[in-house]
């Protein structure tokens, strides 16, 4: 069986087989004005109910999408920039935009205080996410701490779900993974309180559990609150410059942290799996196999913005013409400019950032 689970490391090896294991609908990119990258691309590669948010956007009627921050470590990896690259599409075509610090959740499940928590978020987070795009004067800030309509939303939805569902949803049950989950469904249906709107969450496949979840429970608290139940897009993983399905921070050697030192990253690089030959000529003959390259993965997911930029590399790769090496520099000329212009606009946002203002609750 697939199981995915939203705090271990899970490896998806068939994107087909989760869509068709958990009921997801393929992303059909054709469905929304002007897609990304990642929408076009299959990055983004299957969503849940993504109709009413199609149509929310070409009947300019109002929907929201929601994100949380989970602030632990000062650094954050290609799966909140994807994240964060989707709440930016969604609110340049018109969503409400919330994101939220999951202070509460961070306590919970990763022993980081509430203070430390929004200190982080502070300091880093939120200036890495603007750096990323999000436009902080349209978006609305919160921590769940503060947030009491968030902790009565979970306090009423722990009626809702028994232990052993919640085993079923998640593979296992731990009191703090218990409470993170229920925080975070309120957190998704908060913005539905004052009226029920549509809703879209990006996350990364792993997050898929709470967002079962969470359609779950809006449907079972329908006579009480009417929610809609949110809407999601699933990102595949970045995969680990080895190869492996998930860039993980266990393997620092195939990680790439945002930010990180050019250097040290193009260092990296040199030593990633990708789709080259044995040897040079053996490359100029059949040519090399960019679907096995990790590599060409970074540039599809986050280097190349331009298609036909994109697809002239293939072209090359697969043709011979262009040797892993040359490709290589070529990679490392591109993530060093990314991660310079992260750090500029980073040092920016943090000046920004000291006009952000949490939401207050009396
Ligand atoms: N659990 C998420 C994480 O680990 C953070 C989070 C809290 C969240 N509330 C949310 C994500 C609501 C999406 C929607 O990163």
């Amino acid at each position: 069986m697939v199981l995915i689970d939203p705090w271990g490391s899970v490896l998806v090896r068939d994107y087909e087989d989760v869509i068709k294991a958990f009921g997801l609908e393929t992303f059909n990119p054709k469905l929304f004005p002007k897609p990304n990258r990642l929408m076009r691309r299959g990055v983004i590669f299957a969503g849940r109910d993504l109709q009413p948010i199609a149509n929310a956007i070409k009947k300019k009627e109002k929907f929201y999408a929601l994100t949380g921050i989970m602030p632990s470590a000062e650094k954050i990896h290609f799966g909140n920039k994807m994240v964060v690259e989707m709440m930016n599409y969604f609110q340049e075509h018109g969503a409400k935009t919330y994101v939220l610090v999951a202070d509460l959740e961070a306590a919970a499940t990763r022993g980081v205080s509430i203070e430390e928590a929004r200190k982080s978020a502070l300091n880093f987070h939120i200036p890495a996410w603007i750096a990323l795009g999000l436009d902080p004067k349209k978006t609305t800030f919160y921590l769940q701490s503060e947030n009491k309509d968030v902790v009565h939303l979970a306090y009423n939805f722990a009626k809702k779900i028994t232990l052993n569902e919640f085993k079923a949803i998640y593979g296992s049950a731990d009191p703090g993974r218990i409470m993170g989950a229920l925080t975070q469904a309120g957190d998704i249906l908060y913005p539905q309180l004052k009226q029920a709107i549509p809703g879209v969450i990006p996350v990364g496949i792993d997050q898929d559990p709470h967002i079962r979840l969470t359609r779950d429970i809006a449907s079972r608290t329908k006579s009480s609150y009417g929610f809609v139940a949110p809407s999601a897009t699933f990102n595949k993983f970045t995969p680990s410059l080895d190869g492996e399905l998930k860039m993980s921070k266990s393997k620092p050697a195939s990680c790439i942290e945002l930010p990180e030192d050019p250097k040290i990253v193009c260092k990296k690089l040199k030593n990633a799996l990708t789709g080259g030959r044995d040897s040079v000529d053996e490359q100029k003959k059949l040519g090399g196999q960019p679907e096995k390259c990790m590599i060409f993965e970074l540039y599809k997911q986050h280097l190349i913005e331009d298609d036909k930029e994109l697809q002239k590399i293939y072209d090359n790769c697969k043709s011979g013409r262009l040797l892993c090496g040359e490709d290589k520099q070529h990679a490392c000329e591109l993530m060093t400019k990314f991660m310079e212009k992260f750090e500029k606009e980073l040092a920016k946002a943090r000046k920004k950032v000291k006009g952000i203002k949490f939401v207050k609750f009396k």
